[in-house]
């Protein structure tokens, strides 16, 4: 690994151009938890409007949006009913298209949320495949299995859902269906041409209604190889998912599709664009995804699972954009998002143990008590890796409320949860506390009904600490979490130049600092002790104490 990492050396572009997405600010919005303009409780599309100024102003490229369609929710909206509209409690296709030409009109693209691996148990091709019964062409358009017994009684294998509990699940026939998550959520067969015709429709209606671009979930699950013996649970997990011919995760033949999709992106002007969510194994891995003539670009997740740590950070940042040089793809950078704990808790959580260091702990807030989690590092250090971040070549998503700071809400009533993955997790170890907890409402305001969220209270019960975090209280502050990543949002246009950085070398392994081809320098100190830098130079974000970048802090410098 060298020290320069030069990229393909793509000019920065500005957001007309088909390249806009290569170095992105792009804001993650869980409609559900956002703004609620009706005083129904839940967030809404109308909410997303009322707050196009507010994303103007905090300065982001595009908005995703996650699932607002149709859904009884048993994923937070994960488990579609129809793709092709709006949740009657969320808005309609007015109000969508409404959003749109809002947020078009202040320069903001639009992303939506693509979930092809599973509908909900509710979609019309899964009633369906459920009506016509065993052997006919609707069951095939999921995977249907018969069961083992006498009388198909037991499941086809002992296969555990990601969320917990069994994943096959009987219909009443002897046969039994496949869900990857929830219960009511059956995985498609995209060996069958209708799933295949099926999803172009829906990537042509959002694009022909002006959508920008899709995220695509779980994109590293939808090609399946199933023998007629299925292995069990526990030869599935010693299999090797790196080679591509694992019969569940990353299989070679899922880039098909993405093939197949990207010539529907391509009929567009500009092109459609799309970003794989894909937990795959390696870097190398990911890179396949986000291939031109795939789905074009991948999420990262790498800095999301690492600590705070400068070697972690240094070896992640250099080894993604060399593969996304490779594929002529550009990185993208993630610290937090709807699934994982939020990053200022994160960082202040207690040093994590084991196992629990690595697989699926960005999951995990179970095991660490209020009383040992340290807020005011975990804030410092979020701010500290969220200008790092923003100051990398390539894309940065960002999840609503990381802009305030806001922390995970932790002591949410089991009676309020609503994720799956706490009511199934068989493992509180691995499962933690699910995932509500970075899904509560937003606070707009210190006061008043659920902080400004909507007249009806919150969804998901808000805390009374979240009145520190409102926007207007943020707003009147300078120095605040709001006013800080508005201010590097707008520096940022001027430090995206070239998709290369070089490092440079600080006598610290705690310290990193990197420069961007027009000079722009980017210094985080991981460390505890104040960092100095040369005299004279003065940073155009961030403050210096005494001439030194202090403990857990990030500066730009101007080239
Ligand atoms: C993705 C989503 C997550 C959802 C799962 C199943 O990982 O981000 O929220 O539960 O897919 O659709």
């Amino acid at each position: 690994m060298t020290d320069a990492v030069l990229a393909a050396g793509v000019p920065v572009l500005g957001s007309d151009d088909a390249a806009w997405w290569r170095q992105a600010v792009v804001y993650q919005v869980y409609p559900r938890s956002f703004a609620d303009s009706n005083g129904d409780g839940l967030g809404d599309i109308r909410g997303v409007t009322d707050k196009a100024d507010y994303l103007a102003g905090l300065g982001v490229d595009a908005v995703w949006l996650s699932p607002f369609y149709p859904s009884a929710l048993a994923d937070g909206g994960y488990d579609v009913d129809d793709y092709r509209n709006v949740d009657p409690r969320l808005g309609t296709l007015d109000d969508f298209d409404d959003m749109v030409a809002a947020l078009h009109e202040r320069g903001i693209k639009v992303i939506v949320d693509i979930v092809p691996n599973h509908s909900s148990d509710r979609h019309e091709m899964f009633r369906a495949a459920l009506a016509a019964g065993k052997g006919s062409p609707e069951r095939d358009r999921y995977i249907f299995r018969d069961g083992l017994g006498e009388n198909g009684e037991l499941p086809p294998a002992d296969w555990a859902s990601i969320f917990g509990g069994p994943a096959w699940e009987p219909v009443g026939d002897g046969q039994w269906y496949f869900h990857h998550f929830a219960t009511e959520q059956p995985d498609f067969n995209w060996d069958n041409p209708d799933v295949h015709a099926e999803f172009l429709h829906t990537l042509r209606f959002w694009s022909d209604r002006g959508v920008d671009g899709f995220r695509i979930d779980v994109a590293h699950g939808l090609s399946k190889d199933l023998p007629a013996v299925l292995p069990s649970q526990a030869e599935l997990d010693a299999m090797d998912t790196t080679d591509g011919r694992h019969p569940l995760w990353d299989r070679d033949a899922v880039h098909e599709i993405y093939r197949e999709w990207r010539r529907v992106f391509d009929e567009y002007d500009p092109p459609r664009i799309a970003v794989a969510e894909a937990w795959v194994a390696t870097p190398e891995r990911r890179a396949k995804y986000a291939t031109p003539d795939g789905l074009g670009q991948a999420f990262n997740f790498d800095l999301l699972e690492a600590d705070f740590d400068a070697a972690q950070f240094r070896h992640i940042v250099t080894d993604n954009l060399a593969q996304s040089a490779a594929t002529g793809s550009s990185s993208t950078w993630v610290l937090s998002n709807h699934d994982v704990v939020r990053h200022a808790t994160r960082y202040g959580l207690p040093p994590r143990r084991g196992s629990l260091a690595k697989q699926g702990s960005a999951w995990i807030l179970a095991g660490a008590p209020a009383d040992q989690i340290d807020l005011a590092r975990g804030s410092r250090q979020a701010l500290a890796a969220s200008l790092f971040l923003l100051g990398l070549p390539g894309s940065a998503y960002l999840y609503q409320g990381e802009e305030l700071g806001l922390h995970e809400v932790g002591d949410i009533k089991a009676e309020d949860r609503q994720d799956p993955a706490f009511f199934r997790g068989a493992d509180p170890e691995r499962d933690g506390l699910g995932r509500d907890g970075c899904r509560v409402p937003l606070p707009w305001t210190g006061t008043g009904s659920s902080f400004g969220f909507g007249a009806a209270g919150a969804h998901i019960p808000q805390p009374d600490w979240f009145a520190g975090y409102a926007v207007d209280v943020e707003d009147a502050d300078p120095a605040s979490s709001l006013n800080t990543y508005r201010r590097a949002l707008a520096l940022r246009h001027e430090l995206q130049t070239g998709e290369s950085l070089e490092w440079m070398e600080t006598g610290r392994d705690d310290v990193l600092r990197f420069v961007r081809p027009n000079g722009w320098q980017v210094v985080t100190n991981f460390g505890a002790e104040p960092f100095a830098l040369a005299e004279g130079e003065a940073p155009v974000l961030g403050e210096l104490v005494d001439g030194a970048v202090p403990a857990e802090t990030t500066v730009w410098l101007r080239g």
